[in-house]
């Protein structure tokens, strides 16, 4: 069986995983890889993701990249270009993101608009996955079909996010802020639009129409000064936070994507960490699944990618257009299971 040709798009933290997630997977090529950053541009994308060269170069010339005529593109870039999305998907190619927000109204009607319409022009599909939001929550729909009825579901994201070590991220979340900053919630809320998309999503999933989609915070602030190695947190700085986006309907939160974030433990308060996801269904019969890791820690850019990558083989045989708020594809590991 002929494996289906893949595009790398950046290989960051996240796009560096799914490199070695796909090399020497059993229905996926590397045919491509696309480099943001110049000095990236000539180099061997095994190497570029910690392997050993694998043979393929990565380029900032994107006709090339679609002259490939990949089957799908593994887009994972810090910052969505609509304009590569677009040209993406216009060629037929598919793509695979962690960008949650791509699939949803996050940037706006006229982007998802662009997307739809490429997409058709096409007669491609774009799907984005990551593990939160993103896989979890996919985890917590289908638990939900052991329930005879669903008062609330929610999704716990509770990690000691120090080793993710991503400085503009946490910056951009308000970390190492002051905890009485009146924007910092504003901050935080904003950067959470893929959580609202995933609300969203969820919501169609189990066909209930929501009033309005609300948000909370609550800091808490270093009882000391730490250095990350990537980042410093002073004593009195926002450290970590614990936040809630909210699916109302008649008054009544009915569908929660929660998350306990923390830099380290020393601050106040100090919420315990489950060091994964916990997937509560409250209603009969009540469901709770953990996703735990069997090591220490998860490796958190592995999680994110694999859900994207898993989702190629479905994603490339889905109709044309946004695949998520269509028929979510169920996501599994085929392939991985080595004998
Ligand atoms: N759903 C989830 O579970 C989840 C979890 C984590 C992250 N994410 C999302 O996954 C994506 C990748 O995250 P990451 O942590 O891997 O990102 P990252 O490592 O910070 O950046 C990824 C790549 O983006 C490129 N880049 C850097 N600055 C850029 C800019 N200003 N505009 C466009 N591209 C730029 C670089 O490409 P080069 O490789 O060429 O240097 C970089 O390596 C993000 O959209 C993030 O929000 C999703």
């Amino acid at each position: 069986m002929s494996r289906l040709r893949v595009v790398q798009w950046t290989t960051g933290r996240t796009g560096s995983a799914a490199v070695r997630g796909m090399a020497g997977h059993p229905a996926l090529e590397i045919v491509g890889c696309y480099a943001h950053s110049p000095e990236k541009v000539g180099q061997d994308v095994g190497t570029l993701a910690g392997l050993s060269p694998i043979g393929v170069t990565a380029t900032d010339d994107v006709d090339a990249l679609l002259a490939l005529r990949p089957d799908c593109v593994a887009y994972m870039p810090f910052r969505p270009d609509f304009d590569h999305v677009v040209r993406i998907l216009e060629s037929g190619a598919n793509i695979v993101t962690t960008m949650y927000m791509l699939a949803g109204d996050g940037y706006g009607e006229n982007v998802r608009d662009r997307v739809e319409d490429a997409a058709r022009r096409g007669n491609s599909s774009l799907y984005a996955g990551g593990v939160y939001p993103g896989h979890a929550p996919m985890v917590a729909l289908a638990a939900s079909a052991m329930c005879t009825r669903v008062d609330r579901i929610s999704v716990l994201e509770s990690l000691d996010m120090s080793g993710y070590r991503n400085e503009r991220m946490f910056r951009a979340m308000g970390i190492g802020r002051d905890p009485g900053d009146p924007a910092v919630p504003a901050m935080i809320e904003a950067n959470c639009g893929s959580f609202k998309d995933q609300i969203r999503v969820m919501a169609h999933a189990l066909s209930v129409d929501l009033d309005e989609i609300g948000f909370t915070a609550e800091f808490g602030a270093a009882d000391r000064d730490t250095d990350f190695g990537f980042m410093s947190v002073r004593k009195g700085q926002i450290a970590g936070f614990k936040g809630t986006v909210a699916g109302i309907r008649a008054g009544r939160s009915l569908i929660e994507c929660q998350f306990v974030w923390k830099l380290g433990h020393d601050m106040t308060p100090n919420w315990p960490v489950q060091d994964g996801y916990v997937l509560t269904i409250e209603g009969e019969p009540g469901v709770q699944v953990r996703l735990q890791p069997l090591g220490p820690h998860f490796d958190g850019a592995a999680t994110t990618a694999m859900p994207a990558v898993n989702a190629i083989e479905q994603v490339v045989a889905a109709p044309a257009g946004i695949v998520n708020r269509m028929e979510l594809p169920f996501v599994r590991g085929a392939g991985l299971l080595t004998p």
